[in-house]
């Protein structure tokens, strides 16, 4: 699991408690806001659109929660540790907040859209509670907060992409950025909170999309990662001016090119894709666009159909092995990428050597796992019993990950030998003699610095040896 805000690893909902870092500044009021984001790539993303929303208003950033006047925490409530680990983090804010009575603690995105304003009975130190489409009202709650009231909004809106806001980027490597191209999803994964607390799917306009993307480029940046929920169905009509013909839509694979199209020198990535609805045209634009990273997070949940109908997945085992299969023909060397969640309600244990077969098929080069954990409100915990003792769900999570290290090593020891386009992400997290990046398939690389290369170069790295999670190797000429 990463800890880095600048990766491209695709989504990560176990990323905890990033700070951001210190901006410049236009006309500052002197008042500073802290903001700490738990959650998957979509919360750091947002993160960056409340940052400039309050900046606007003359905020100042500060990676110090005790010298804040605005201590924001984004939350996660897809597992219930997630909100578990919100809940210690807000105790570790009361001192600071007892030694400054006049500070307003807010949380923000699904933790706060599920819980609603019970948040403020079960916390006594939140003063104002946001939900994800309600960021454009931050400075009004706190205007209420700083007149010692308590506010709350938790709108979920049909509308809002915040195309129009600019995020300031934090904590960046000025490298690689996020562009959210939707929000929401509408799918009803029975296992899912986030239908609930994202609210309704809808697709930012593609002028803003590629606007943003070109803006990054001209900044320095060289690597951009679409989000959504499910990329693959974005879905945008450009709006005609009067007396003009009606303009087609754009789908996901159009997207792309037009993104690709911005500069060969800028990468593109992508996530998450919902094997239901990845197409062979995405495929396509992905093999025919060299700047297109040859890597797909492609999450499976379930090897076996029953269970995938269970969770309302709309796929079954055989839909997913096409998918692969589709993926293998079309861009051979594409790097493949997973969600597991294991002990789903009524889950046998035939079931989950399915789900271990499946991994066998594929042999990820990477997979997020997880235990089935019940979300109030879901499809699941109202139809099904959550039947799977703890420790048999542990059990199978612990069998799953042991699988997937030896395919991670597996997919790995394959680029040793092996020359790597890698971009050059920053130094590595050990030692500042290295330098670490990614390969097209989104295998971090680590290579020793050499003083003819910067941060933001793409080089080429002959892979050397390798551990489950790193290939090591050189620069060669
Ligand atoms: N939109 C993405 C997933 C977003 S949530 C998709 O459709 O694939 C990220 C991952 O968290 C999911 O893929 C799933 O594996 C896991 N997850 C979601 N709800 C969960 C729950 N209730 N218990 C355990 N894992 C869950
Ligand atoms: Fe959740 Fe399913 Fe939507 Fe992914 S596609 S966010 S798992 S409901
Ligand atoms: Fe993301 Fe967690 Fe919300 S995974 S969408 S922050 S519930």
């Amino acid at each position: 699991m990463l800890e880095l805000t600048h990766t491209t690893k695709t989504h990560d909902e176990s990323r905890q408690g990033e700070a951001l870092d210190m901006v410049p500044t236009g006309q500052s009021t002197g008042r500073k806001l802290y903001i700490e984001s738990y959650g998957c790539q979509m919360n750091f993303s947002d993160s960056e659109i409340v940052a400039s929303i309050l900046i606007e208003k003359g905020f100042e950033t500060t990676k110090d929660y005790k010298e804040a006047d605005v201590v924001f925490i984004n939350t996660c409530s897809i597992r219930e540790n997630a909100e578990q680990r919100v809940r210690n983090r807000l105790k570790e804010f009361e001192s600071a907040k007892a030694k400054n009575p006049g500070m307003v603690v807010g949380v923000l995105g699904c933790m706060a859209e599920r819980l609603k304003a019970k948040f403020l009975e079960e916390e006594k130190l939140v003063d104002v509670v946001v939900g994800p489409d309600a960021y454009r009202d931050l400075p009004n709650l706190i205007d209420q907060a700083d007149e010692g009231g308590r506010a709350v909004n938790v709108l979920l809106s049909r509308e809002e992409t915040y195309a129009d806001i600019s995020p300031v980027r934090l904590n960046s490597n000025g490298i690689s950025a996020f562009i959210s191209i939707m929000r929401g999803c509408d799918n009803m994964c029975s296992f899912c909170v986030v239908p609930f607390t994202r609210g309704r799917e809808r697709s930012r306009d593609v002028e803003s999309i590629v606007k943003e993307a070109q803006d990054l480029y001209n900044a320095g940046y060289k690597e951009v990662t679409l989000l959504g929920q499910n990329v693959d169905s974005y879905k945008y009509t450009p709006k005609s001016e009067e007396g003009e013909a009606e303009k087609s839509t754009i789908n996901f694979a159009q997207l792309l090119a037009l993104v690709a199209e911005v500069s060969p020198d800028l990468r593109i990535r992508f996530s998450t894709s919902h094997p239901k609805d990845i197409t062979d045209e995405v495929l396509y634009t992905m093999a025919r666009y060299e700047n297109i990273c040859n890597y797909i997070h492609l999450p499976v949940q379930s090897g076996n159909s029953r269970v995938l109908e269970l969770m309302n997945r709309t796929y079954d085992r055989e839909w997913y092995i096409n998918r692969i299969e589709a993926i293998r023909r079309i861009i051979p060397e594409c790097g493949i990428s997973t969600d597991v969640i294991t002990g789903f309600c009524t889950e046998t244990e035939e079931e989950h050597q399915e789900t271990l077969s499946m991994m066998e098929y594929v042999k990820y080069d990477y997979a997020y796992m997880f235990a089935y954990s019940e979300r109030p409100g879901t499809l699941a915990a109202k139809r099904y019993e959550d039947d799977i003792p703890e420790e048999v769900k542990k059990r199978r999570l612990t069998e799953v990950v042991d699988l997937q290290r030896a395919h991670s090593l597996y997919r790995i020891e394959n680029f040793v030998g092996k020359v790597q386009k890698v971009l050059i992400e920053g130094t590595s997290k050990r030692s500042d003699k290295d330098f670490c990046g990614r390969n097209d398939q989104n295998t971090m690389v680590v290579f020793p610095v050499d003083e003819r290369f910067k941060i933001g170069d793409y080089v080429n790295v002959l892979g050397e040896s390798c551990t489950s999670a790193t290939l090591i190797g050189r620069i060669i000429d």
